[in-house]
């Protein structure tokens, strides 16, 4: 069975300090993480705070929201797989709906990106979902199959299996309108059909698929009933420690 992962993405909230005190609320309601995998993905500007506040044997393992697929150079503003694994990161987000539409990422950097995270031993969270108007013209299957091939095309089973796949629906994030579980766990059917296909049933089993887009402490529930879905992508959520330490909880105990 596959380890329930629940990741929260902070997006551009919490100063470097401010991160500091989210942390510890965090630590104080989850003194027990077994049976579920938990992933802080703080701005660049505070991944080193939340590393020290994390501790010596942190619980959480420490994400980053982008990276750049050089490894260095002059790419002003832009931040690498090396840096981010020098910080103590094992994964990265990569190809969130946020990125493609407001800063013009296309499946071409996307793959790039995925190409150097994996290059560096961090572990990609390839965010895929369609628009509203793809849902409504029926174009979902089509859209989202076209993200995960046009990301991982030409990497290897092994590399692939690396990788957690989030399912976010554009117009489920940040609205309050999530997805329903029956809409998520088609979607993630349709995922894991297209991994077993295009590499391997090992690869199809091993993958994580996660649900994102308005996720709370009141709807996670059904989410995670679901075989189909392995946990979640938490934007809004994981900024109040009482909603995302609920929500890991919620997953802990589907595991266990
Ligand atoms: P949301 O964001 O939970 O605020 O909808 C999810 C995401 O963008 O990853």
């Amino acid at each position: 069975m596959r380890i329930p992962l629940i990741v929260g993405n902070w997006k551009m909230n919490k100063t470097a300090s401010e991160a500091v005190s989210l942390v510890r609320e965090l630590l104080g309601r989850l003194p027990d993480l077994r049976g579920v995998d938990v992933v802080l993905a703080p701005p660049f500007t505070a991944l080193e705070s939340v590393r020290g506040a994390l501790g010596a044997q942190p619980r959480f393992e420490l994400g980053a929201q982008n990276l750049h697929w050089e490894d260095q150079g002059a790419f002003t503003g832009e931040i690498s797989g090396p840096m981010l694994k020098d910080l103590g990161c094992r994964y990265v987000i990569v190809g969130h709906s946020e990125r493609r539409t407001g800063f013009g990422e296309r499946d071409e950097e996307v793959r790039k990106k995925i190409r150097a995270a994996l290059r560096h031993g961090l572990k990609p969270i390839l965010c895929v979902g369609e628009s509203s108007a793809e849902r409504d013209a029926g174009r979902t299957e089509s859209v989202v199959i076209g993200q995960l091939e046009g990301a991982l095309a030409d990497r290897s089973p092994q590399e692939v299996a690396q990788v957690t796949v989030a399912y976010e629906p554009v117009w489920a994030i940040g609205t309050g309108t999530a997805a329903t579980p029956d809409q998520a766990a088609a979607v993630h059917r349709t995922l894991r059909r297209q991994l077993t296909k295009n590499w391997s049933a090992d690869v199809g089993e091993a993958v994580r698929v996660l649900y994102g887009g308005s996720v709370t402490p009141q709807n996670i529930e059904p989410f995670l009933e679901s075989d189909e879905i392995d946990g979640a992508l938490v934007g809004g959520a994981c900024l109040i420690p009482e909603s995302f330490a609920t929500i890991a909880c919620v997953a802990r105990a589907r595991h266990v």
